[in-house]
């Protein structure tokens, strides 16, 4: 039996101002850490320029569609995840949501330590404080890495960021969503615009960029045999364009009720992609210089991905470079901005959820939870142990918890619930760029097909291999863990009770009007 309170429906949301606004906050959460550090590396990795083809095919097949699913989710419903999934599919449907919470409660903890790693980088460029041996300076006397998994000794170096980062996501939501979120990505997103397209003007001109781009674009079409090639493809997508976390289904919740939804979806998905591709090009015109430095072909260069590419290749590269001051503070400038309206948009993701569920004001969710995550983040990312456990969160939460999540949602909604019609028209009904019989076979056939072959040859590699050459126990706690504190979290929480009634509510344009005018084609 549902356990709600019949006092009242839950009360009517902040809308964005405009399709400006929603276009730049929708892009503000899409282009982050995932674009920067993560696509240059994972593209190189997986066939050079081949990779732009099953990228190409994961953003159409899955992408985009993914995108206007949560669009037309979190718009129909009104809802953070856990209330708009309620509506359309009565408490299963809600605990989805609560799971997609969870998983921005694990991301929001590691993301901002690596925010906070980057302001600090951002301040060390101006002197180049990293030295001659970036690597040995970034594990050791930077983050003071323990041998030991876990630890408690705390690196007031990394603490005094990442609480500074924590304050400035934290102010920016207790703002509101048009006086914060809006104002914030409004102004952050062309001075990032700007700043990374000098940065790629700059690494273009350096000698030997044109090598690194080579060695980029350099198609190896025999990975496209790989089915690892592909997987690497939809997962770098789903992260990218923040999709099946309850980002997009809360931000959409934010737009006005006749609004036109898939055509910004558009260009916010094909502008953070642009936004990779120029990442892409910026880092490897880089990296192409530091080959030529030292008289090595491109493909000798180690430490090309994540958390070595930033944090331990380019250092080494800045330092090489006449100006390498300004090109250090802007790469790392770029890092923090694109991290933090990213930020910002996982962390609206609970506080959205709490609010509705729990009748809170804003205030109260974001400085009270806010606070308690801050707590959690500080305490497990500013230790000795931090790097560790923010690999295998980082990896289990997106490669198990989000591509789960999509799965999930195409099973309930789309199969279960058979709301997919009725989403379509809603789409089509508002939008002028029409959805119909593709779309629909694409989230409800392609998509979760792919998804579920990808989440069952993680799990086996995960359980055969185990990941980075961490102790298993460790893994079983932190990354297993991780996943099951999920489940059991989206479980508790849609057992506890609603302030009001998340049930009364009619969707609009009502149910018949959209199925009547939705031409699916
Ligand atoms: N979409 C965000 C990123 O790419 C989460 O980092």
């Amino acid at each position: 039996m549902s356990r709600t309170n019949t006092a009242g429906a839950v009360p009517a949301r902040e809308v964005w101002t405009g399709q400006i606004g929603f276009i730049l906050a929708a892009l503000g959460s899409a282009v982050g850490l995932g674009n920067i550090w993560r696509f240059p590396g994972v593209a190189y990795e997986n066939g050079g320029g081949a990779f732009l083809i099953p990228y190409l095919v994961a953003l159409l097949t899955a992408g985009i569609p993914i995108l206007f699913l949560d669009y037309a989710i979190g718009h129909r419903f009104r809802g953070s995840a856990p209330l708009a999934f309620r509506r359309l599919a009565g408490r299963v449907g809600e605990s989805i949501g609560w799971f997609q919470v969870m998983i921005c409660v694990f991301i929001c903890i590691y993301y901002t330590a690596v925010l906070a790693w980057a302001s600090s980088y951002f301040v060390f460029s101006w002197d180049l404080r990293w030295g001659s041996d970036p690597t040995a300076f970034f594990v050791g006397e930077y983050l003071q890495v323990a041998a030991e998994p876990i630890t408690f000794e705390f690196v007031p170096g990394v603490l005094i960021p990442l609480v500074l980062m924590w304050v400035v996501a934290l102010v920016v939501l207790g703002a509101g969503v048009v006086k914060g979120v809006q104002r914030a990505n409004v102004i952050f997103i062309p001075l990032l615009v700007i700043g990374f397209l000098i940065l790629v003007v700059r690494a273009l001109f350096l000698p030997g960029a044109i090598d690194g781009l080579t060695a980029f674009f350099t198609p190896d079409f025999a990975a496209l045999a790989d089915p690892s090639v592909w997987i690497a493809a939809y997962s770098q997508i789903f992260f990218s364009l923040s999709i099946a976390f309850g980002i997009m289904v809360t931000y959409a919740s934010y737009r006005r009720r006749r609004v036109n939804l898939t055509t910004p979806g558009l260009v916010v998905a094909f502008g953070n992609s642009s936004f990779e591709l120029l990442a892409g090009i910026g880092v490897f015109a880089t990296l192409g210089f530091f080959a030529f430095e030292q008289g090595i072909p491109v493909a000798e260069l180690e430490g090309l991905t994540g958390v070595a590419l930033s944090f331990m290749t380019f250092p080494a590269i800045v330092s090489q470079m006449p100006g390498g001051e300004w090109f250090g503070a802007l790469f790392f400038g770029a890092l923090v901005l694109a991290g933090l309206t990213s930020l910002i948009s996982i962390l609206e993701v609970i506080i959205a959820a709490v609010r509705d569920k729990f009748g809170l004001t804003r205030s109260q969710v974001v400085y009270g939870l806010g606070g308690v995550l801050a707590v959690v983040s500080i305490l497990l990312f500013s230790t000795t142990s931090g790097l560790t456990a923010l690999d295998t969160v980082d990896n289990w939460a997106n490669n198990i918890g989000i591509v789960a999540s999509a799965i999930i949602v195409s099973i309930v909604v789309l199969w279960v619930r058979r709301a997919g019609p009725e989403l379509a028209s809603h789409l089509s009904t508002l939008s002028t760029f029409k959805v119909g019989r593709v779309w629909l076979f694409l989230v409800s056939i392609v998509a979760p097909v792919v998804l579920a072959y990808m989440l069952v040859s993680k799990i086996v590699e995960l359980l055969v291999d185990g990941y980075s050459g961490y102790p298993v126990t460790y893994l079983g706690i932190v990354g297993w863990g991780s996943v099951a504190i999920m489940v059991v979290g989206a479980i508790a929480l849609t057992g506890a009770r609603w302030r009001h009634d998340p049930e009364k509510f009619e969707p609009w344009p009502a149910t018949d009007a959209v199925s009547l005018k939705g031409d699916l084609r």
